[in-house]
């Protein structure tokens, strides 16, 4: 099997993803990365509780209403779920619960960022590539049979400061764009949607002007590397971060949910095919109510035929920390129903901020900031 067997599974699956109504929970934290959000509620880093959390997730009733796909790391792909009162022996996967509510399961399959430095000394301090493609072919496939119906590999591109020159490295860029290419490529060969995500990080202090010109940098020498390695884009995703100001930045006016959405949809109106399978967007460290805030506006904004060149791709939530700060708060290893109460609100929110019908503040929600520089997940 090869993409040219996979192309119309592939746009289904691409489509499906991207429905009106729906975005996709990023649940796929490496086993460290679960660690340090479960000790933020007093959870040990041990197997059984990431199992019982990741069970809580997908159990959650009703969840398929709002959520399309799940992104889930290795381990729980092959997890049997930890359900009270079910014996070791009756346990299912994780996986069949979310099948069982419509919900595609989908897996990180890069490995992690390496710094750029020691292979590219003319790189910048502090910019990364992304590992993974040794052996990417055969994982993948191993993925499909196990359910697996589309991936995730994460890329991350550093504004270093304001100037022109203050983008990413030319040489960052280029890299984290190859990679993302012949990983897009590799993952079609073996059934796999495509998520392509370089994430221009949130860190520094930069304008929103300055993050706006840079996506747009980066998702056009994305899409070139796609063209050159015969990307099957129809059936593949972009997740991006919205274009906001520096974390740092102390300049508010910026922040604006209009001035927010507008830069962003821009950035992608000029960069864009029109024949991708669509866009999602991570949260980045967004507070959880300003997440779905923004989204809504991006929705609105899109609508208002302010843009001449209309996209033909949906756009939708794809969020790890936004979807999952407070449901973990609620659920502190104790509450699977505050948890579900929890998961579901912000859910619900931002399945109606994807239609553009997202009430500030009319779901229970978060205003930490969740922001951490030099994020690793
Ligand atoms: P956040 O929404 O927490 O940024 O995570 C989404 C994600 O999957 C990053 O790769």
């Amino acid at each position: 099997m090869t993409l040219a067997t996979y192309r119309d599974e592939l746009a289904a699956t691409a489509s499906k993803l991207v429905q009106k109504g729906k975005g996709i929970l990023a649940a796929d934290e490496s086993n460290p990365t679960c660690g340090k959000r479960l000790a933020t509620v007093g959870v040990k880093n041990t197997e059984n509780n990431r199992k019982k959390y990741r069970t809580m997730l997908a159990t959650a009733p009703g969840l398929g209403e709002y959520i399309s796909g799940a992104i889930l790391y290795e381990e729980t792909l092959f997890q049997k779920a930890s359900v009270y009162g079910v014996k070791a022996a009756d346990e299912r996967l994780i996986i069949d619960h979310l099948r069982d509510q419509g919900i595609i399961p989908g897996i990180k399959v890069d490995t992690g960022l390496r710094p750029l430095i020691e292979t590219l000394p003319n790189a910048k301090p502090g910019e990364h590539y992304c590992s993974g493609l040794d052996g990417l072919l055969e994982r993948a496939q191993k993925y499909y049979e196990q359910g697996a119906r589309f991936a995730k590999w994460r890329a991350v591109l550093k504004i270093h400061g304001d100037g022109d020159d203050d983008g990413p490295s030319e040489r960052a860029v280029e890299e984290n764009a190859r990679g993302l290419a012949r990983y897009a490529r590799i993952v079609q060969e073996a059934g796999l949607v495509p998520i392509i995500e370089p994430e221009v990080l949130q860190d520094g202090n930069h304008t929103l002007g300055r993050a706006r010109v840079e996506q747009e940098r980066v998702y056009k020498a994305v899409f070139d590397a796609c063209y050159a390695d015969g990307v099957f884009l129809e059936g593949a995703l972009l997740k991006c971060s919205m274009a906001t100001p520096g974390a740092e930045s102390t300049v508010e006016a910026e922040r604006t949910p209009e001035r927010v959405a507008e830069s962003t949809v821009a950035a992608l109106m000029n960069s864009v095919p029109k024949e991708l399978g669509g866009v999602v967007f991570l949260s980045g460290g967004l507070p959880e109510e300003l997440a779905s805030v923004y989204l809504n506006e991006i929705q609105k904004i899109d609508r208002s035929g302010t843009f001449e060149k209309r996209r033909e791709w949906n756009l939708s939530f794809s969020y790890g920390r936004a979807l999952q700060h407070s449901a973990l708060k609620a659920w502190s290893g104790k509450s699977t129903k505050a948890g579900h109460a929890a998961l579901l609100a912000r859910a619900q929110a931002n399945s109606e901020a994807t239609k553009c019908e997202y009430v500030a503040r009319s779901q229970p929600s978060s205003d930490d900031h969740l922001h951490v520089a030099g994020y690793i997940y």
